[in-house]
């Protein structure tokens, strides 16, 4: 089937559907026996997002129990840190951790020259991808957006308030905007390649947005994520781009406009009405629903999906959660909702 014609790709152009296409942030990890059974047998993950054969067999997992609209390239946002250079480490029960790049002068340690070729791996994978899934399907590439991924380089982990990061780029914003805009070409040199690899949808996940302030958020959040979308359509004019600001609350609306993006994947804390009434004429909105709420399961799961499914028929929309999936999610309930929403078409069930 051609990209245009895929139903993912039509809801990012505002085409009129009779369902909308759905796909899941994560839907490729934990929560399945069949990936936990995969990742044994590879100690290290980073190795794991880099041989193509277990990257390609665990995207595909996912599709094969809930024929999702879309695959997402099974990868990680902190393979461009390494990437560039910097000490890049998955702990067991623990997350990722890194060397923490701190000053300017930490800088001169990272090396965007290196960024393709070490990333080779990851356009095979795609390249087979786009050969492997099924024909109506459409295949989303992805990259961590600037700040989310500095986030991680100046903390050297996650779970934190992003003070370290946060503070630097207050006291010494030109030093910090070096480090951005390293980022900002590395990222735009790796997303292009990966629409030649066979990406059909590029998603920038911007999961740390939520902690800035309205000033920062200008700066470090909609400015880097404008010149992705600018970078990209300079080459890839019909290539659609979701942007995720996570937690962006009143700041949703000035993204939207700012940085141009087709779609803006939204956090369960947005009321649907206001998808419905602010997001949905301009851009095409992506999510909602609550990671938990798919963990929890029952009536009130049900009721959450047709509720977001009434709420925006009236125009273009992607069924998602507002976060990724959590390893104790149970995998029937996300087939309950996947098969409520492949029922669906306008006027209910
Ligand atoms: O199915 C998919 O969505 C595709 C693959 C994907 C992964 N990570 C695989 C992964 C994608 C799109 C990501 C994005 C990602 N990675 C983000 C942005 C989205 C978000 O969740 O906010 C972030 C912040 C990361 C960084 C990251 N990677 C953390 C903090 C962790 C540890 C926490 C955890 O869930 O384990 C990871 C590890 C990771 N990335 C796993 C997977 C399947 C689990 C690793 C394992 O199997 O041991």
């Amino acid at each position: 089937m051609r990209t245009d014609d895929k139903r993912m790709i039509q809801a990012l152009r505002r085409q009129p559907l009779d369902r909308p296409p759905f796909w899941y942030m994560r839907q490729a990890g934990r929560y399945l026996p069949e990936y936990r059974e995969i990742r044994k047998n590879a100690r290290n993950f980073l190795d794991f997002c880099y041989t193509p054969d277990l990257a390609v067999e665990v995207t595909l997992q996912p599709l094969r129990r809930y024929a999702m609209d879309a695959a997402i390239l099974f990868s990680d946002i902190l393979v461009i840190p390494d990437a560039l250079g910097q000490k890049v480490e998955f702990r067991e029960g623990e997350g990722p951790v890194l060397e923490p790049v701190r000053s300017v002068e930490a800088l001169a340690g990272l090396d965007r020259a290196r960024v393709l070729d070490h990333l080779g791996p990851v356009f095979e994978t795609l390249g087979r991808l786009s050969r492997e899934i099924p024909e109506e399907t459409a295949l989303i590439g992805f990259a961590g957006a600037p700040w989310t991924v500095a986030v991680y380089m100046v903390e050297g982990r996650g779970g934190t308030e992003c003070g370290t990061a946060r503070t630097w780029a207050y006291r010494d914003a030109e030093g910090f905007q070096q480090l951005i805009d390293l980022l900002v070409d590395a990222t735009g040199d790796y997303l292009c390649q990966q629409v030649e690899s066979g990406a059909e949808v590029i998603q920038l996940f911007d999961s740390w947005a939520g902690v800035l302030s309205e000033s920062q958020f200008r700066r470090w959040v909609i400015e880097p994520n404008r010149r992705l979308v600018e970078i990209l359509r300079a080459r890839h004019p019909d290539v659609p781009v979701i942007g995720f600001p996570r937690n962006a609350g009143a700041l949703y609306g000035e993204f939207i406009e700012a940085t141009g993006v087709d779609g803006v994947s939204l956090d369960h804390g947005v009321p649907l009405d206001w998808i419905r009434d602010t997001v949905q004429p301009r851009c095409t909105p992506q999510g909602n629903l609550d990671n938990h709420l798919l963990i929890a399961g029952g009536a009130e799961l049900d009721r959450a999906v047709e509720e977001s499914l009434q709420t925006l028929s009236g125009g273009p929309s992607i069924f998602n959660l507002g976060h990724g999936i959590l390893p104790s999610t149970p995998p029937e309930h996300v087939a309950r909702v996947s098969e409520i929403i492949r029922g669906w078409s306008h006027g209910g069930t």
